[in-house]
């Protein structure tokens, strides 16, 4: 007689593997899906921070986290300009592949909340995949991947459309532009256009004026009027202190809703340190990811008093010094909650420190330590190493240091790894799951190929050859610095990535494992290595560009002009500005007793 479909013993073994999927299931859930807190600064170098070498600068919070983890010395972001390196960061893959990576000099980052590139909305993000793994995600703090699509409200690039839960601050990111005082930044890479926009306004009613062309022409005098206005309304509002298009990107947000148009700077660090406390306290029985998204130490640095003159090395020094306190304060919550044993916390920048920002006053850019060159350049170190440190107690080894190349896209294949999350198919991936090396299991790199791009453009190939631990670096295009050698183009936004740059044939080629600074370049003819090597390389970056596919350019010219249509604002537009952080005698009161030192673990006054 036949055996009906499941007989005793099978039922059994059915009901015992559930028992212990189930169990399984609540192990992953209690003990091994830790909380996720990343912090990320903006323009930080390589060099800024103690536990990188510089031991003038005070950064005991963040040496701490080193000291406690493990620090990685070949950190690598996959482009040297926020806009792509954030991309990259979040998607795992390189920007070209999300149409992130400009092919012209003039908009290598989104350069208006009213323009209509940004993150496209079908990639995926580790925010994404996390929250679909019932994690609670929040951001606080910049995103610069756009806003809008098609219409003010639409927010289809919005932090909230990819995979965030909960959103606090700049959908923009930090510029002088907030501030009135200081000479705005968009102002200074518009100036051109500004003039002439000005000069044309102007000259159009002056014109007219003149006979000859009265004649032509009988304009009634109510019209040159109307243009000699708008000509006056459009000078002053780009050059005087307080012109109404410096609030177009100085938005503040929660979640959907402007709270704040222009933002006040000197309270955006206390703003942000409060929700991410207070997004700590709420979803402290976890899981949780919290991005901590830096706003510093970006210009015009704004630090408060406490920490003015604190650093040796001016306000740049000083708003080091103040972020390495924000760190610290989060910390601290951590510990207090517990929470530190079940929690990765990971440090980094996204790209490496910015060398043209100077005034009289000084350098107000980041150190790239012994790196040459800094952000906006392609293949040179010092643009793309950054810091990278992982600590989760009781998982990872305190105080371990790893030279192997890696990559900031590795965050999303390795937060995806330990928070469960099942990668999305049908799109290449370029980073790798960081948890073997990190703890230890495997001690080379997954990597054996990086490619470094300006923009659209492939400047520079690594090549990790494990068998003999060397990595090399060719570089087929190198930026022109400006005065030659400085590293830097001084007196510009960046260094162009096409154009005015040098073509190099045969190509440099650099051992960047016993020449990290990149000054000896291998000679081309005397060595018989120099050939293999560069056969190799070329033949990675064949095959990588035959898994590029075309995609929409999100930072393409007609993408990032400036769409009245798509501009936030609150209040009557173009005069946006409105003030609605609503909380405010509380917060101020909780701020400062923050930034006193004497916060003792309350969280009353935390909505
Ligand atoms: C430390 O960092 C500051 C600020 O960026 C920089 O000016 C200084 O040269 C650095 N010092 C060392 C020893 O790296
Ligand atoms: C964290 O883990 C360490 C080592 O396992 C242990 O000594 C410590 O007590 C733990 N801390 C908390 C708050 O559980
Ligand atoms: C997203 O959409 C664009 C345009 O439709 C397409 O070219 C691209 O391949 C898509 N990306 C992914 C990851 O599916
Ligand atoms: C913070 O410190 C200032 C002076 O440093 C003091 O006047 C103020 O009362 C303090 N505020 C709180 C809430 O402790």
């Amino acid at each position: 007689m036949k055996q009906p479909f499941c007989g005793w013993r099978c039922w059994l073994s059915a009901s015992l593997w559930c028992f212990c999927g189930s169990l399984q299931g609540m192990f992953v859930t209690r003990n091994s899906r830790p909380n996720i807190v990343l912090f990320m600064a903006d323009d930080l170098g390589m060099g800024d921070l103690c536990c990188y070498g510089n031991n003038s600068v005070s950064t005991p919070n963040i040496d701490r986290l080193a000291r406690e983890g493990v620090r990685l010395t070949q950190h690598l972001a996959a482009a040297s300009m926020c806009t792509p390196s954030r991309a990259a960061f979040l998607t795992g893959r390189y920007p070209v592949r999300s149409g992130m990576a400009s092919s012209s000099n003039l908009n290598r980052d989104v350069v208006w909340l009213g323009g209509s590139g940004g993150l496209p909305p079908n990639e995926t993000t580790f925010a994404k995949l996390l929250q679909h793994r019932g994690y609670r995600t929040g951001l606080i703090g910049k995103w610069h991947q756009g806003l809008s699509c098609a219409s003010r409200d639409d927010h289809c690039y919005h932090p909230l459309n990819h995979g965030f839960d909960y959103f606090y601050g700049m959908p923009f990111e930090l510029l002088s532009d907030c501030q009135g005082f200081h000479t705005p930044e968009l102002h200074r890479q518009l100036r051109v256009q500004l003039w002439v926009c000005t000069v044309v306004l102007g000259l159009i009613p002056l014109l007219l004026l003149v006979p000859t062309c009265a004649r032509w022409f009988l304009v009634p005098w109510p019209v040159i009027l109307a243009f000699a206005l708008l000509a006056l309304v459009f000078f002053v509002s780009w050059f005087s202190s307080y012109g109404f298009t410096r609030r177009w990107n100085c938005v503040l947000m929660r979640d959907h809703e402007i709270i704040q148009q222009p933002v006040r700077l000197e309270r955006l660090a206390s703003l942000m340190l409060k929700e991410a406390l207070a997004f700590i306290d709420r979803y402290k029985r976890g899981p949780f990811l919290l991005f901590i998204s830096f706003l510093h130490v970006h210009t015009p640095l704004v630090t408060k008093e406490k920490f003015v003159g604190h650093s040796k090395f001016g306000l740049y020094g000083d708003n080091v010094e103040e972020m390495d306190w924000m760190v610290g304060k989060v910390l601290e919550a951590l510990d207090r909650e517990r929470l530190a044993n079940h929690t990765l916390v990971y440090f980094t920048s996204d790209n490496g420190g910015r060398l043209e920002a100077q005034d009289r006053s000084g350098q107000l850019g980041g150190w790239n330590g012994r790196y040459k060159g800094g952000r906006g350049m392609a293949g040179w170190e010092g643009g793309i190493r950054v810091p990278g440190i992982f600590r989760w107690p009781t998982v990872l080894e305190a105080g371990k240091v790893i030279d192997e190349p890696t990559s900031l896209m590795d965050i999303f294949p390795t937060l995806s790894y330990i928070g469960g999350g099942i990668p999305p198919l049908g799109r290449v991936i370029d980073g790798r799951n960081l948890m073997p090396l990190l703890e230890g299991r495997v001690s080379r790199s997954e990597h054996e190929f990086l490619f470094h791009y300006c923009g659209a453009s492939l400047h520079t190939a690594r090549w990790y050859q494990k068998d003999c631990a060397t990595v090399w670096k060719v570089h087929f295009v190198t930026p022109k610095f400006s005065p030659e050698g400085a590293g830097a183009c001084y007196g510009s936004e960046a260094c162009p990535c096409s154009g005015d740059v040098t073509y190099h044939d045969p190509p440099l080629l650099f051992d960047i494992s016993r020449d990290p600074s990149e000054s000896r370049p291998l000679n081309p003819d005397n060595e018989a290595l120099f050939d293999s090597v560069v056969k190799k390389i070329e033949a990675a970056v064949r095959q990588h560009r035959g898994t590029l596919t075309p995609v929409p350019q999100q930072l393409s010219v007609f993408n990032t002009l400036w769409k009245p249509w798509l501009q936030p604002c609150c209040g009557t537009f173009p005069f946006c500005g409105c003030d609605r952080a609503d909380d405010i005698s509380d917060m101020e009161l909780f701020v400062e007793s923050k930034w006193n030192d004497t916060f003792t673990g309350s969280h009353a006054e935390v909505p």
